[in-house]
């Protein structure tokens, strides 16, 4: 079959690698994917969140299966168009319908739905302009630090953290009234922060059974010891050394049954990934959030460590035939690197060029943010490459993953060194 992967980072080169290696890819599509889809899909120049040129390519390139990796456009509603479109609608979306998306896109509705389906997530309340008041005293009935998080998409960085309760006051009129994540912070999140160390589960769904992928732990932070400011994610290890057989039961039992239930009996349809943001409170685990797609970096280390073909699985998640499969996991560990552009997350320089990559013998490069200038592999955004190495434990993953990053150079590179050492 011709398959489209709709994205442009690591994640997406990610998914196009191992649909390469799928003995049901016939040909293989990514919009507007990167230097490194380049090498093995057909790039296509077009946004995504442009449906109706996604529309043309997919009718043009007979496209039988898209898959959608970041969470905008189905945010936006990319499955609900191909399902109202008369010659779309046929062709299988792996990404859940806006209805369901909205775990992602509203804060306020993923804590309703936990509450709905008693899934352990931390206390909350949700206020609007309106309800300032009652929301600067709700304030008062918790604990510092204080956790306000905008209900609506903010690119990451809309969750605040804050010690002192005036300043959490005066943080929730700012996001309410002066709208400082725009219009993402018109409602507010105001809820009990949560002690305990984050993991990332990922489920693959067809809307009636699922399955759980290897968990993956990210490193968010841009400096070491995990201080600095919030990344997409700088590196991700999987599994999960902490993540044993009991703490596994309970994300099942308390956690992934009911978020699975839960959507059926709320009449949310959903083909895709469910990426659970959970963290580890004393051996108990939580829901942080949830996203409607899969994690980057994350996916980088989970997926080389999956040893089914893709093809096969996404055709099973859009044919509804999920339960008929296992996942087949190899037991070494994977992690993942991530190269950064020097300035990133905030202000960086793209157009430099890459050096080295040639030289890696032992990892796969999954190129994050990268364009091609005639021949030659340049920088195209703030997370630039991943670097994916296996080994027999975690240990050995990261010295060689290491030792393969140092061969890739290019101006004011930067990559965090202590990944893995939190869990030693
Ligand atoms: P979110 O966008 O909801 O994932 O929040 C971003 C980050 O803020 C999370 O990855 C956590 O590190 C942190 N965070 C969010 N909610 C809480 C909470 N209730 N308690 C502690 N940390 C939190
Ligand atoms: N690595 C976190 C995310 O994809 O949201």
């Amino acid at each position: 079959m011709n398959i489209l992967v709709i994205g442009s980072g690591g994640r997406e080169h990610t998914f196009c690698w191992k649909l390469s290696q799928s003995t049901h890819c016939k040909n293989l599509f990514a919009a507007p994917g990167n230097a490194g889809t380049a090498k093995i899909a057909t790039n296509l120049d077009i946004a995504v969140t442009d449906f109706e040129k996604i529309k043309t390519a997919v009718l043009q390139n007979q496209i039988d299966l898209v898959i959608v990796g970041p969470e905008a456009p189905l945010v936006a509603g990319i499955h609900d168009y191909f399902l109202q479109d008369e010659r779309l609608k046929n062709i299988p979306v792996i990404g859940p319908q806006k209805a369901a998306a909205n775990l992602e896109g509203s804060k306020e509705f993923a804590k309703e739905f936990m509450s709905r389906h008693q899934i352990p997530t931390a206390r909350y309340a949700s206020f609007t302009k309106q309800t300032i008041e009652a929301g600067c005293r709700f304030l008062e009935t918790m604990y510092p630090p204080y956790v306000l998080k905008a209900d609506g998409l903010a690119a990451g960085k809309g969750v605040l953290i804050i010690q002192d309760l005036k300043e959490a006051q005066s943080a929730l009129r700012e996001m309410l009234v002066e709208k400082k994540f725009g219009a993402a912070s018109a409602k507010v999140v105001v809820e009990e922060f949560l002690s305990g160390i984050e993991l990332s589960c990922f489920v693959l769904t067809d809307g009636t059974s699922g399955l759980i992928l290897p968990m993956a732990k990210d490193y968010k932070r841009i400096g070491e010891g995990d201080t600095g400011l919030n990344t997409g994610g700088m590196g991700a290890i999987s599994p999960v050394p902490f993540a044993d057989e009991i703490f596994t039961k309970k994300i099942h039992d308390r956690i992934v049954a009911p978020t699975l239930q839960g959507l059926k009996k709320d009449q949310l349809p959903y083909k895709g990934f469910i990426f659970i943001g959970l963290i580890n409170v004393n051996g108990d685990p939580y829901v942080i959030e949830y996203n409607v797609r899969m994690g980057d970096p994350e996916t980088e280390a989970v997926l080389p460590r999956i040893t089914n073909d893709w093809g096969v699985l996404m055709m099973a998640t859009a044919q509804g035939t999920l339960h008929e499969h296992q996942i087949a996991i190899d037991p070494r560990a994977a992690t993942t690197i991530m190269a950064v552009s020097g300035g990133y997350p905030e202000a960086y320089e793209k157009g430099k060029i890459i050096n080295g990559l040639a030289a890696v013998e032992d990892a796969v490069v999954f190129h994050a943010g990268t364009r091609l200038e005639g021949n030659q592999v340049v920088s195209d955004g703030g997370r630039v490459l991943a670097v994916t190495a296996l080994g027999d434990n975690m240990d050995l993953a990261l010295k060689k993953a290491y030792q393969e990053i140092e061969k890739i150079s290019f101006d004011k590179m930067y990559y965090r060194k202590d990944l893995g050492k939190d869990l030693l």
